[in-house]
């Protein structure tokens, strides 16, 4: 409240009003490489710097054009127009797995399992590598928040060793996939003769690692964030299993009011930038609070009641500019689909206990276990 940009004794910059944090998404001056940062930080990918994520122009658009003609809307129709059988399909056969037991957790049970299966059909792994894609997802989210004074290194280590196995398997499908055009992404981008040229097959792993790991913990924690907010409003709760559209704006307020990223942390200053009379220096490393921009009260009215009528939801929970998240509309579909079905399906939910333990991640915000009965 008292301002929007804050200097922390480390040196870095905190930018937590909704104006400051879309003027600065939307300034080249900005970089998103961390090596440009004047000392080292988490990346997306725990340490990895090669995707597009981490890229600046004119090599960002480059490889996010190419990757976006196969992948899908809003640019083109690409592969997840096709997918909405697929989406239900999954999501009924996950939640007819829980006929039967009296207690289940949202996280393990549902949440975590869904968003993989998706990323692994669209890249077209084939099914029987699957399950290993589910553990090296799973151990590389728990060494993302790898604590050295409370975890023991084997999480370190296990999250190490998955992404190079991951790395290595898809380099192998890559490689596979040359002179064999398919319909999944692999086989698109392995075979793509656009007018931006070939992808190497280092960028497409990389691109590829970039989507599983992106489109994974983040759609996991907006389904169970959303599970949370509706058994704490139960009259939402009730409106949505009366009025399934009401999904639609009801998961853009989620975006807003318990949003999955809420920070974007890896931003450099590539000059010395000006924000809201404050002179940031060159080098410096900039904080974007998401999260506080999307409840900032200048913009939005009451921003800590959760509304999902509330209308021009311009939220900052995908970010903005040139970065804005590429899987926004997948992320949409996929969220929409799982909390209509678990409404539909769960007779009565009761949270077991509330608030729910969360994942110790200052960047991402999500319940490691969320139990209902
Ligand atoms: C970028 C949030 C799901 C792929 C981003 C950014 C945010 C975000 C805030 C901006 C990062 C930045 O500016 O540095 C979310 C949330 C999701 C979600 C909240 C789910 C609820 C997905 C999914 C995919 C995906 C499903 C793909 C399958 C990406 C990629 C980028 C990105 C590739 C980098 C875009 C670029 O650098 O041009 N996401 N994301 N995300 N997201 Fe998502």
């Amino acid at each position: 409240r008292r301002t929007p940009v804050a200097r922390q004794e480390d040196g870095s910059y905190v930018i937590s009003a909704y104006r400051e944090i879309t003027d600065i998404l939307n300034d080249p001056h900005l970089s998103s490489d961390v090596r440009n940062l004047s000392r080292p930080m988490p990346s997306v990918e725990g340490g990895a710097t090669s995707s597009f994520i981490h890229m600046d122009l004119p090599e960002h658009d480059r490889l996010r054009r190419m990757a976006t003609r196969h992948f899908g809307p809003p640019h083109t129709p690409g592969l997840v127009t096709g997918l909405e059988c697929f989406l239900t399909a999954t999501v009924r056969s996950l939640i007819d797995d829980l006929a039967g037991k009296e207690q289940i957790d949202v996280v393990d049970d549902f949440a975590f399992p869904f968003p993989v299966t998706v990323i692994c059909h669209l890249l077209g792994v084939p099914r029987e590598n699957e399950p290993r894609f589910h553990l090296w997802v799973n151990d590389i989210m728990n060494s993302i928040d790898y604590d050295p004074k409370t975890d023991p290194k084997e999480k370190l280590d296990k999250g190490v060793q998955a992404r190079k196995d991951l790395r290595q398997c898809l380099g192998e499908l890559v490689e596979q996939r040359h002179g064999r055009p398919g319909d999944d992404l692999l086989s698109r981008l392995a075979n793509d003769d656009g007018p931006d040229g070939q992808m190497a097959d280092a960028d497409i792993v990389a691109t590829a690692k970039l989507l599983l790991i992106a489109g994974h913990e983040t759609i996991v924690n907006l389904i169970t964030n959303g599970m949370l907010t509706l058994l704490r409003h139960p009259q939402v709760l009730q409106r949505l299993r009366d009025e399934p559209d009401l999904v639609v704006p009801l998961v853009e307020e989620l975006l807003r009011y318990e949003p999955p990223v809420q920070i974007i942390p890896w931003r450099a200053a590539y000059s010395d930038i000006t924000v809201a009379d404050t002179v940031i220096p060159k080098g410096s490393q900039i904080m974007l609070m998401l999260a506080s921009g999307s409840r900032d009260p200048k913009r939005f009215h009451e921003p800590d009641r959760f509304d999902p009528d509330r209308r021009d939801n311009q939220h900052l929970g995908f970010g903005s500019g040139i970065h804005l998240c590429f899987g926004g509309p997948l992320a949409r579909r996929e969220t929409q689909i799982a909390l209509t079905e678990l409404v539909r399906r769960l007779d009565r939910p009761r949270l077991v206990a509330d608030p729910p333990p969360y994942r110790p991640s200052p960047v991402l915000r999500g319940p490691i276990h969320l139990d209902i009965e």
